[in-house]
């Protein structure tokens, strides 16, 4: 990661051919377009990729984890089930379909713990977001079985692992639906924009209808068409569209290339003794955007991070202190600070996010070092960079 390592001619291919028609939105404009539908295209593309039916792709990642939960029907009052190391995003899209956000802890996969969800369920519990962090998965299996029992629905926010599967099946295929960011920094990146994706045709209906002002999508002329929801505006354009497009072709490639480098950095760690690595239920699903390991403490951690930098490790996260990336840090959401009132702020009492108490992911983040896979590495830089980690690593063994 990131795709825009890989940017060359045919992501330059696929936006002329939108600049050239002069049609940058996704639909209508059929006579003018010259055959060009670049977001329909790469839903398309998507979809068999994941083996998964159907696909709407949304304005951003964030969209498309509102548009999910919109879709499935969870609203107002719902509680929504999510780990607190993830992006502040699936926190904001729970809070814009109007429903509350109850933290969970994350076990060594650094993904949702699904021993801890059964306790954080009460009657308004109404679906699950696991988050796959950092290019890997959360202990999926586990967790539907647990959204089973309880009659809760499952959304995934696999924003950050395309391209990763658990068992031979795709991240986000897993529940009702799954969410994908082509953001700046992601393995495929299109700018900004986000994916969507479901088994179930009213939940898919549901999506495209609401990310663009509850349109239907029938006919060929906009002008004909019914409102059968209330929607918003979360559609992606023809131009974002058409860079995925190119980017997916590419997906392939990009995890062979992830894979490698990171098979080699992991296997330069391994020496030094007081490294755990993170826990991937099933390792050849990774799609090897980091590299994450535990030390024993957490001084420890935050030395070796700081040397890692220094010896010129660049991409190394320690993410306990990381603002975007941990409640601990985000204090905006702590207190629930908003420009405008949400539903949220109608509850009495308002929920204390201040005082959430979760010992286990506190320990589990102190100790955690992420390392960025990068795409554009070659074998010298990789050489110089594996010296590099055993030097420093070396200071902090045995
Ligand atoms: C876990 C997670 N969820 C959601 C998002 C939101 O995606 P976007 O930046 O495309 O809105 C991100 C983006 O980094 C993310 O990492």
């Amino acid at each position: 990661m990131p795709g825009f390592e890989w940017f060359g001619d045919a992501e330059r291919k696929e936006v002329m051919d939108v600049l050239e028609t002069g049609v940058l939105f996704r639909y209508g404009f059929d006579a003018m377009r010259n055959g060009h539908w670049k977001a329909r295209t790469f839903e398309t593309e998507l979809c068999s990729r994941l083996g998964v039916e159907f696909c709407h792709l949304c304005a951003s990642g964030t969209a498309a984890l509102a548009t999910a939960l919109a879709a499935c029907g969870v609203g107002a009052g719902d509680e929504v089930i999510i780990p607190p190391f993830t992006f502040v995003a699936t926190v904001e899209a729970v809070l814009q379909v109007g429903a509350i956000p109850v933290f969970a802890e994350i076990d060594q996969t650094l993904c949702l713990d699904p021993r801890d969800i059964p306790f954080r369920i009460t009657k308004a519990t109404r679906a699950v977001v696991p988050v796959h962090m950092c290019g890997a998965m959360a202990r999926i299996d586990q967790i539907k079985q647990v959204c089973d029992q309880h009659g809760l629905i499952l959304i995934e926010d696999a924003c950050q692992s395309l391209g990763a599967s658990f068992q031979g099946k795709s991240l986000g295929t897993f529940g009702l639906a799954g969410c994908f960011s082509f953001d700046p920094v992601k393995t495929v990146t299109c700018g900004e924009g986000g994916a969507v994706i479901t088994h179930d045709s009213t939940v898919y209906q549901n999506a495209h209808q609401y990310a663009d002002h509850g349109h239907d999508h029938i006919g060929n002329d906009r002008g004909q068409e019914n409102h059968p929801i209330l929607g918003t505006n979360y559609r992606i354009s023809e131009l974002n569209a058409a860079v995925g497009l190119a980017q997916l072709r590419k997906l392939d490639d990009m995890l062979t290339v992830q894979r490698n480098h990171k098979q080699a950095l992991k296997n330069c760690l391994h020496q030094f003794q007081p490294v755990q690595f993170r826990d991937i239920p099933d390792e050849s699903g990774d799609s090897a955007t980091f590299l994450t390991f535990f030390m024993p403490s957490e001084s420890d951690a935050r030395n070796i991070t700081t040397e890692l930098g220094k010896a010129g490790v660049d991409g190394c996260a320690y993410w306990y202190d990381n603002n975007w990336h941990y409640l601990r840090k985000w204090q905006h959401i702590k207190k629930l600070i908003s420009s405008a009132r949400m539903p949220v702020h109608l509850i009495d009492p308002l929920p204390d996010y201040d005082q959430i108490n979760l010992p286990g992911s506190d320990s589990l983040m102190r100790r955690t070092i992420s390392m960025q896979i990068k795409l554009s590495w070659s074998s010298d830089e990789m050489s110089r960079r594996m010296a590099a980690i055993e030097t420093v690593m070396s200071q902090f063994s045995g």
